[in-house]
C-alpha cells in the first residue's frame, strides 16, 4: 500500500499530520525523527510502499542542538520530502541554509501570499504549487493569498542552495519554499490544522501530485487486512481482552469477535461499584449484541468500597484502586483457567504509541494498561510476546469509524470519556455506598438532559460537549424543604469542550438549560441540596476534580 512516512520531531500536531493524510485515503506511518534508515528498517513493513516523507514540526529550535536530526538517508534516498515548520527549518540547515530566532514569535492566523516563479520549478514542484490553488500555467502571473496557521519562533534567513521562495507571510518572512530540481518542499505554517485554509489541498498536492500515491487506505480495507493478520497470529489459541466499557476496548472486542470464532474470545469486565448508572447492564448488552460468547462480568464493588473506607486523600484513593484492580484482575484471570499460551489483547491506539514517544519499531515497553494501572499481567504477557493490539495503527476517529462498520452502537461510539478510577475521583473525600448512589442518580439525570436538549448548532448538547459529569462535593449546605431547614450535599456540574482532553474550555450553557437541570436534580435527588456549575477552564484546572 502506498505510504507516507511522517518523521516525528515532537510537535503537538504530528499525529494530526498522519491523520490528515489518512483522511486523504493514503496510509501514513509516524516514526521518530531520528529513526536510522538502516537495512533492517528499509526491509521492514513500515518502509514498504513509502512514496514520500514529511518532516514534522518541533518545540525545539534547529540551532540549539536539542532537536532530533534526521538520518542523512532522508536526503539521499531520492524520495519527495515535505518539511513543516521545524521540518522546513531542519531541511534548510541540514542542506546549507540559515535559520535564526525571530524578534517576535509568529503565532496564530497569518496571511500568506503565494508568489515566485513556478516556471523555474521542476514538474513535481509545479504540481506541489497546484495544491495552493493556483494552476501551474497561471501561477507565475496570479499570486494567491490565503490564511494559514503559524506557530514558530525561528525563521529561515537564507534558503538552502537550490530552493526558491514561493510564498511569504504577512510579516515578510519566507512561508513556502520549493527546490528547483529535487522534489523537496517546505511550509513554515501548519497545513494539518483545520483552520489553515487550503491545508488539505496543500497536503494532497504533495501526497498525490508530487509523490503519486494511490488511495489504498480505508476502514473496510483495514478490517480485511487485520482479520487475516489476527487469524494467522492467533490460530486456535484463546484471546483475553479486558473491557472497560469505553470506545477503545469495545471496538477492540468487536474486531476480535469479527475476526475470530467467538468461542475463542474471552472478555473480562470488572464492575468496581464505581461505575455510572446502568453501565454494567449496557456493557453486557453491547457485547452480547456483538456476538460475545465468553463474557466474564466480575462484580467486585464490595471489595472496592471496603478498601476505600475511611480514605480521603485523592492519591491514596487512586493507589488503593490501582492495587486492588491488579489483584482482582490476576485472581479472575487465573479463575478463567486459560492455557498459559493465551494472548492478551489491549485497545492501544496509534496516538498512545506516538504520545509515549516510542514510535513504531521502538514500542517494546509501551503499555496502555487497563484503567491506567501498570499491570504485571500485561508486563508478563508482553515479555512472552503474547500481546495483541488490533487498534495500534488507528487514530481515535478511525476507531469510531471502524466501530461503526463493525456494528457497534452509535451511542456507545459517541460516549464521553470516563476515568479508570470511576466515581471515586468524582466523590471528593471519602467514598461511601450512599454517596455513590447519590452521584450516580444525579449524574444520570444531568447526562439524560444533555441527550434530550439541543444546542445552538442543532445537535444534542451531549454531542456538542466533549465531556460532562457531576461531582459530589464533601460539603453540606443549608436549604429548606417545606417548613424544615435541611442540610444537603453540594453537587457540581462539569461540562467542557476539548479536542483531546489536554486543554479544555467550559461549555457555555444557555442559562435556562442550567437552571432547569439544577431544579430537576434537586427535585429528584433529595440528598442534593444545591447545584453549582464549574466555570474553570483547563489549564489551570484539570477536567476531573481529583
Ligand atoms: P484531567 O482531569 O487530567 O483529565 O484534566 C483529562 C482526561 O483524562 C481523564 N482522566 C482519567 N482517565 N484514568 C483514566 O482513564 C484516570 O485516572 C484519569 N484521570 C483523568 C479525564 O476524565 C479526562 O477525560
Amino acid at each position: 500500500m502506498d505510504t507516507i512516512l511522517v518523521l516525528d520531531f515532537g510537535s503537538q500536531t504530528t499525529a494530526l499530520i498522519g491523520r490528515r493524510i489518512r483522511e486523504l485515503g493514503v496510509y501514513s506511518e509516524v516514526v521518530p525523527g531520528d529513526t536510522v534508515f538502516d537495512e533492517a528498517f528499509r526491509a521492514g513493513a513500515v518502509f514498504r510502499g513509502v512514496k514520500g516523507i514529511v518532516l514534522s514540526g518541533s518545540p525545539e529550535s534547529v540551532y540549539t542542538g536539542r532537536g532530533s536530526v534526521p538520518d542523512r538517508f532522508v536526503y539521499e534516498c531520492g524520495l519527495p520530502l515535505l518539511g513543516i515548520c521545524y521540518g522546513l527549518q531542519r531541511m534548510t540547515v541540514d542542506n546549507g541554509g540559515l535559520v535564526e530566532p525571530l524578534p517576535l514569535r509568529e503565532y496564530g492566523a497569518k496571511k500568506i501570499t503565494i508568489e515566485g516563479d513556478a516556471s523555474r520549478l521542476s514538474e513535481p514542484g509545479r504540481r506541489f504549487m497546484e495544491g495552493f490553488g493556483a494552476q501551474s500555467a497561471t501561477l507565475p502571473q496570479v499570486p494567491g493569498t490565503f490564511t494559514a496557521w503559524m506557530s514558530h519562533g525561528d525563521t529561515l534567513v537564507r534558503l538552502a542552495p537550490g530552493f526558491a521562495q514561493m510564498g511569504t507571510s504577512e510579516t515578510g518572512y519566507p512561508a513556502v519554499a520549493a527546490h528547483e530540481s529535487k522534489p523537496w518542499f517546505g511550509v513554515q505554517f501548519h497545513p494539518e490544522v483545520t483552520h489553515c485554509e487550503r491545508g488539505m489541498d496543500i497536503l494532497a498536492g504533495f501526497v498525490f501530485g508530487v509523490c503519486g500515491c494511490k488511495k489504498g487506505w480505508s476502514m473496510e480495507a483495514y478490517v480485511a487486512q487485520i482479520r487475516g493478520e489476527l487469524r494467522r497470529r492467533v490460530s486456535g489459541t484463546p484471546v483475553l481482552l479486558l473491557i472497560s466499557g469505553g470506545v477503545d476496548s469495545t471496538v477492540a472486542a468487536a474486531l476480535l469477535l469479527a475476526a475470530l470464532p467467538p468461542e475463542q474470545v474471552h472478555l473480562c469486565y470488572m464492575d468496581t461499584g464505581l461505575m455510572r448508572k446502568d453501565e454494567t447492564a449496557q456493557v453486557t448488552l453491547t457485547l452480547e449484541k456483538l456476538g460475545a460468547k465468553n463474557l466474564h462480568i466480575v462484580m467486585c464493588g464490595d471489595e472496592f468500597l471496603a478498601a476505600l473506607a475511611g480514605l480521603e486523600d485523592p492519591e491514596a484513593k487512586r493507589k488503593v484502586i490501582g492495587d486492588l484492580f491488579i489483584r482482582i484482575q490476576e485472581r479472575e484471570v487465573a479463575r478463567l483457567g486459560l492455557p498459559d499460551t493465551y494472548f492478551l489483547a489491549q485497545g492501544t491506539l496509534y496516538t498512545d504509541l506516538i504520545e509515549s514517544g516510542k514510535g513504531v519499531g521502538k514500542k517494546a515497553h509501551v503499555i496502555k494498561s487497563h484503567h491506567n494501572v501498570g499491570s504485571p499481567l500485561v508486563d508478563a504477557k508482553r515479555k512472552a510476546g503474547r500481546i495483541i493490539e488490533p487498534l495500534e495503527r488507528l487514530y481515535k476517529d478511525e476507531v469510531r469509524a471502524l466501530g461503526k462498520i463493525l456494528g457497534v452502537d452509535a451511542e456507545v461510539l459517541r460516549r464521553h470519556p470516563f476515568p479508570g478510577p470511576g466515581l471515586a475521583v468524582r466523590i471528593l473525600g471519602e467514598v461511601t455506598r450512599e454517596k455513590c448512589e447519590v452521584l450516580r442518580e444525579a449524574d444520570a439525570l444531568f447526562i439524560g438532559e444533555l441527550k434530550k436538549r439541543r444546542g445552538p448548532s442543532g445537535k444534542r448538547l451531549y454531542d456538542e460537549i466533549w465531556q460532562a459529569f457531576a461531582v459530589l462535593l464533601p460539603v453540606r449546605s443549608v436549604g429548606v424543604a417545606g417548613d424544615e431547614r435541611r442540610y444537603g450535599w453540594v453537587l457540581a456540574l462539569r461540562a467542557i469542550t476539548s479536542a483531546d482532553g489536554m486543554t479544555a474550555d467550559v461549555y457555555p450553557f444557555a442559562p435556562r438549560d442550567l437552571l432547569e437541570i439544577s431544579t430537576l436534580i434537586t427535585n429528584a435527588v433529595p440528598a442534593v441540596g444545591r447545584v453549582v456549575y464549574d466555570v474553570s477552564s483547563k489549564p489551570p484546572a484539570t477536567i476531573e476534580w481529583e
